[in-house]
């Protein structure tokens, strides 16, 4: 087991009519102004925003509403709603919504907290990030995670460049999970959402790391769950047990438990990146597309790990390592289908097969043009990068 240190900070608060008690949330971490940040429109129509508005004017809470944040959040939007929270004056901001609201918000008060910069120099790493002010979340969407993780992603729109930041000043205050929020979800979101939580454990599971016991067990138990009650939510989206288990594992997915003590990889998601900035795909459709890929390109570096992941999520008992292993991710892929996810270019909505000067923008974009490599269960570099996206096209 690598060294750790860890810290979870974010306070959960679960349960139906959760949303009830945001205002004394909001106080209990010392707002007064409160910028309240949503997406496109389905917080409006569902009646949640008016709800949240109601429990915080009865809390005694100033607030101002700003709606319009886009999946894959854009960059340009996040410096306009700085500039509203700082003209309102505000000291808390709240996201109604899922990852790209939430980190729209986490943007928001970094920026608040450095009057002066702008905010994508945190994001290319040109400035520190020395605090931030704090964000509470309403959540309506078992996803990304960033309701308990360290990160936030934005993409600049203009270079095409989908980039993370990761810092604890990331972490939520507080975090708001009703599993009946969810309800209203379409379907493609729902699945892109199983999806995301699942690979955010799977991102870390396929680690260079062995014997450590307790992460791998909690790692496996989490994916089991998430695989059990991703079938249940596909077909009854009502099924307030089923939502309620993925709203837990979503958070729990990404707050760096199914990981602690091996190295990560997370080069899924950086390839997934890549398609969503050029294609501004859905982030979970991006990973299922290359996910087979990926696994067949570095399974031979360590087959007995696919074939472990193959036993104890799956259930596979028969055959050799090699074949376990492989039973596994054939599997895997057969889930991501079950949820009528993409598992490939020619499946993924907006992008179709791409020629091969397209292949290799991609493969280079991921790696910075070459001035890096992503993963660590098996170092990825151009080449390889190409490689997959080719075997994914
Ligand atoms: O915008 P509205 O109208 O609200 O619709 C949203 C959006 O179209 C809809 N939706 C959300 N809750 C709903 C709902 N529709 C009806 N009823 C509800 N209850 O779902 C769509 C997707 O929303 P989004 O917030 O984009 O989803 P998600 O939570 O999957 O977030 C994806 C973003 O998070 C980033 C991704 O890259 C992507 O930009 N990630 C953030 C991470 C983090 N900060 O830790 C980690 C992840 O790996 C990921 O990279
Ligand atoms: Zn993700």
């Amino acid at each position: 087991m690598q060294s750790f240190v860890y810290q979870c900070p974010t306070e959960m608060v679960f349960g139906k009519d959760a949303e009830l008690k945001t205002a004394e949330e909001i106080k209990k971490y010392g707002g007064s102004r409160v910028l309240i940040l949503y997406g496109g429109g389905s917080a409006e129509r569902s009646g949640l925003i008016d709800r949240i508005g109601s429990v915080l004017q009865r809390g005694g809470l100033a607030f101002k509403k700003m709606g319009g944040v886009h999946p894959n959040p854009r960059l340009s939007f996040a410096r306009e709603a700085c500039a509203c929270a700082q003209a309102f004056s505000a000291d808390f901001v709240l996201a109604v919504g899922g990852g790209s609201v939430i980190d729209t918000a986490k943007a928001v008060a970094i920026g608040l907290a450095h009057p002066g910069k702008d905010i994508w120099d945190f994001w290319t790493r040109k400035e520190p990030v020395t605090g931030a002010y704090p964000v509470g979340v309403v959540l309506t969407i078992p996803a990304a995670g960033s309701e308990s993780s360290d990160s936030a992603v934005l993409t600049d729109e203009e270079s095409k460049r989908k980039r993370g930041l990761n810092t604890d000043f990331n972490r939520p205050r507080f975090a708001v999970l009703n599993p009946e929020l969810t309800y209203t979800l379409p379907r493609f979101q729902l699945s892109c959402g199983i999806t995301d939580m699942l690979m955010h454990t799977l991102d870390r599971y396929f680690t260079i790391d062995r014997n450590n016991q307790l992460t791998d067990e909690l790692a496996e138990a989490v994916m089991r769950v998430i695989i059990r009650n991703g079938r249940v939510a596909h077909c009854d989206q009502t099924n307030y047990d089923a939502m309620s288990e993925l709203m837990w594992c979503g958070s729990i997915s990404h707050n760096n438990l199914t990981g602690l003590g091996n190295e990560k990889d997370f080069s899924v998601h950086q390839l997934g990146h890549e398609l969503s900035a050029m294609f501004d795909v859905a982030h979970g459709a991006s990973l299922s597309a290359v996910w087979d890929s990926w696994a067949n390109y570095v399974m031979p570096s360590a087959p007995e790990r696919f074939a472990r992941y193959a036993e104890k999520v799956w259930g596979v008992s028969g055959g050799d390592t090699a074949e376990k292993a492989k039973s596994g991710i054939m599997l895997t892929v057969r889930f991501f289908r079950s949820l009528d996810m993409p598992t490939c270019f020619s499946e993924l909505r907006g992008v179709g097969i791409q020629p091969d000067d397209v292949l290799h923008k991609l493969a280079s974009n991921c790696m910075y043009d070459g001035a890096r490599t992503v993963g660590t269960f098996c170092k990825l570099d151009i080449p390889a990068a190409y490689r997959i996206y080719q075997n994914a096209n």
